[in-house]
């Protein structure tokens, strides 16, 4: 691939067919998906609801300007904001533009109608995103090597440390913004209570609470977003990677009233909503919803767990389970990146994240036979690496 750019290091395959769990490469070969994209594919590959309303609406209108009215957007807002809180959505492509729409509202947010400044502040160990703004607010250094100047107005405090919170705000300070379970750090989940704690002071302060579920929504965790794990509300949500089950899309929720402050003109996409995101979306939320994928998420991922807690047994490497629903992270005592790669000679697609994580996200709709299948070869791959 020597004419595209050098910013990923690849797996040497080329997969060109999927089907629920399954993937295939260019020369036959079969694979168990337990990355789905990372974290994108929840219903599997190739979903037939999905691909027919791409198809549909390829038939009839790729594209259509947010210069006029496009139907299926307010449709597909609808069932986000019937499915989680009172909010008004915004379209994106991507995570990272949603979480750069979310901070963009909270800007002009606190700069029009709040007392509180234009401040961010996340948590160490998050990742948002990598645009400039994003990967500011993304609390770990490494991707922001080189990357300078950066934007100002974010602060950084340690995960899981209420008190590190409370300093870090001032009057400068508009919002909190937190996954509520950090993927890529390393699927960290946070102490018991704490994101209720955190909405409570926010309430306390007049901040704005910020989760980014572009990970962790979707049914990923067992339920439909992952904040509904705890009592609480955001006033402003992201979404993206499963959103439409492979097509890009990306969405900032909002409370009403926090996304009065953008009116016409403040923020725009051209390819944000367009007809055939929304129709992939529209037909991945009805599947969701109809089949309670999130119900289904939680008793496999319950089962998984449990098989992965007997398998810890066996290595005495692996040093935690983290999980929650299908949001699953050994962690190991050792360097286990190459684990992805020997993972495919024995056909099953895994990744590590921060070195020593084996993050495990399949689709939801892996089945317990798929989940036996993989548990076998993790066993073996693990017992190769001597963890
Ligand atoms: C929690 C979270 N936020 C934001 C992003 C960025 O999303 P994207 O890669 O679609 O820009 C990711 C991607 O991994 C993520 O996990």
């Amino acid at each position: 691939m020597k004419h595209v750019m050098n910013t990923y290091s690849r797996l040497p395959v080329t997969l060109v067919r999927g089907s629920g769990c399954r993937v295939w490469d260019d020369r036959g070969n079969a694979y168990l998906d337990l990355v789905a994209g990372i974290a994108v594919c929840n219903l599997g590959h190739a979903h037939p609801r999905v691909a027919q309303a791409l198809k549909k609406q390829a038939d009839e209108l790729f594209h259509c300007s947010n210069l006029y009215r496009i139907p299926l957007q307010d449709a597909v807002a609808r069932m986000i904001s019937e499915n989680s809180f009172e909010s008004r959505v915004f379209f994106s492509n991507s995570g990272a533009e949603a979480n750069e729409g979310a901070i963009k509202l909270v800007r002009r947010y606190c700069n029009t109608c709040s007392h509180r400044g234009p401040g961010i502040v996340t948590f160490s160990g998050s990742f948002h995103g990598r645009t400039l703004a994003t990967l500011t607010a993304t609390g770990q250094e490494k991707f922001k090597k080189g990357f300078a100047p950066l934007p100002e107005g974010f602060r950084t405090v340690e995960f899981g440390d209420m008190d590190a919170l409370r300093e870090a705000v001032d009057d400068s300070i508009g919002a909190v913004m937190i996954e509520p379970v950090q993927g890529e750090g390393g699927v960290r989940i946070p102490p018991e209570g704490y994101l209720t704690e955190i909405r409570e002071f926010c309430d306390e302060l007049g901040l704005l609470l910020v989760l980014d579920e572009v990970q962790t929504g979707m049914g990923r965790t067992g339920e439909l977003f992952g904040y509904l794990h705890d009592e609480i509300c955001p006033d402003i949500m992201t979404l993206a990677k499963a959103l439409a089950n492979g097509f890009p899309v990306g969405a900032v929720a909002a409370r009403p009233d926090v996304a009065e402050a953008f009116d016409p003109g403040s923020h725009a996409s051209t390819f944000g909503g367009n007809p055939l995101a929304m129709a992939a979306a529209s037909a991945t939320l009805d599947v969701m919803i109809e089949q309670d994928i999130p119900g289904q998420c939680r008793q496999t991922g319950a089962y998984l767990t449990d098989m992965l807690h007997e398998l810890r047994k066996l290595h005495g490497g692996i040093k935690e389970i983290r999980s929650r629903g299908l949001m699953i992270g050994l962690q190991c005592d050792a360097d286990i990146s190459s684990i992805p790669r020997d993972a495919l000679e024995k056909g099953i697609m895994l990744n590590v994240i921060q070195g020593s994580v084996l993050r495990l996200v399949p689709p939801l709709i892996i089945t317990r036979q798929e989940c036996d299948e993989a548990v076998e070869k993790i066993d073996k791959l693990l017992k190769e690496k001597g963890v």
